[in-house]
C-alpha cells in the first residue's frame, strides 16, 4: 500500500528563518518518527534553501512555480528552481493564489512545465460555497477539465489533485468539511478525471483533502474521506498538532 501523503503548507509563515529552521527540525523529526508517512513541508520560498535534508520520507514543496525555467518575469521563480534547490513536489491553483487572480488557463500552463521540470504537482481544487442546484460541482469539473487539458496522458497518474473546499479553509472556514463530504467529492473527482485522462492514470492520480484539518478531524478523512494524504495549513505551524495528523496516517 502506498504511504499516506501529510503535506504541511506553511503559507506566509512565519515571519524568520530562525522560526523555519526551528520548524523544519521538528517537521523533520515527526517524519522521521513515522516513515511509513510521507510528509512534505511546503515553505516560503526564501526559506527553502538549505532546508533539503531530511529522511527518505521527508520532502520539500515549492507553493507555486511559473510556467518557464528562465527569463524576463520579475518575481517569478520557476519549477526547474524548485528543483534545483531540492523541491520533489509544487502546490498550484492554492484557493488563496486563484483569490489572487491566478486562472485555470496558468495552472494549467504552470502544471505542464512543473511535470516536465520533473517536479510533482499538487493541483489544488474546490468550490467556494455549496448551492443547492449543484453548481458547485461544475465549477469543480471545470477546474479540472481546464487545469489538466494540457497534460498528456501518460504522465498525467504523477499528479496528485487535492480537493480543498474554500469555504473550509483557513481562518474565514464556515466549518470544516465532513469526511462523508469528502468522500462524495472523491468519487465524484475520481470520475471526472477517468473522462479527462483515462481510467489507468485516474487510477494512479493521488487525491488528498484539505481545509481546516486539525488533530482530531484528520484520521476520519483518511479512513472514510476516501483520499490518500491531507493537505494541512494553521496546524502544521503548531507541531503538537503536526505531529498528531502524522500519527493518524501511520494508523
Ligand atoms: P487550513 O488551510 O488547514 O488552515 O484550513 C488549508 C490550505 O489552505 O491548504
Amino acid at each position: 500500500m502506498a504511504k499516506k501523503l501529510i503535506i504541511a503548507n506553511w503559507k506566509m509563515n512565519p515571519e524568520s528563518v530562525k522560526e523555519a529552521d526551528a520548524l523544519y527540525v521538528n517537521s523533520v523529526k515527526i517524519a522521521s518518527m513515522f516513515p511509513g508517512v510521507s510528509v512534505v513541508v511546503a515553505p516560503p520560498l526564501v526559506f527553502m534553501r538549505g532546508l533539503a535534508k531530511g529522511p527518505d520520507n521527508f520532502s520539500l514543496a515549492g507553493q507555486d512555480a511559473f510556467w518557464a525555467g528562465i527569463g524576463s518575469y520579475t518575481g517569478e521563480v520557476s519549477a526547474t528552481m524548485l528543483a534545483s534547490v531540492g523541491a520533489k513536489y509544487v502546490i498550484l491553483g492554492h484557493s488563496e493564489r486563484r483569490a489572487l487572480g491566478e486562472s485555470d488557463e496558468a495552472i494549467a500552463q504552470k502544471l505542464l512545465f512543473s511535470l516536465k521540470a520533473g517536479l510533482i504537482p499538487i493541483l489544488c481544487v474546490g468550490e467556494k460555497v455549496r448551492d443547492a442546484e449543484g453548481a458547485y460541482l461544475k465549477e469543480l469539473g471545470q477546474q479540472l477539465a481546464t487545469s489538466l487539458a494540457k497534460v498528456p496522458k501518460k504522465i498525467a497518474g504523477k499528479v496528485v489533485v487535492a480537493y480543498e473546499p474554500v469555504w473550509a479553509i483557513g481562518k474565514n472556514a464556515t466549518r470544516a468539511a465532513e469526511p462523508h463530504d469528502v468522500l462524495e467529492m472523491s468519487i465524484y473527482i475520481r470520475r471526472i478525471l477517468m473522462n479527462l485522462v483515462g481510467a489507468e492514470a485516474a487510477k494512479a492520480i493521488t487525491l488528498v483533502y484539505g481545509g481546516s484539518v486539525d488533530a482530531k478531524n484528520a484520521e476520519g478523512f483518511l479512513s472514510t474521506g476516501g483520499v490518500a494524504g491531507l493537505l494541512v495549513g494553521r496546524d502544521s505551524l503548531n507541531q503538537k498538532s503536526f505531529e498528531k495528523i502524522v500519527a493518524a496516517a501511520a494508523h
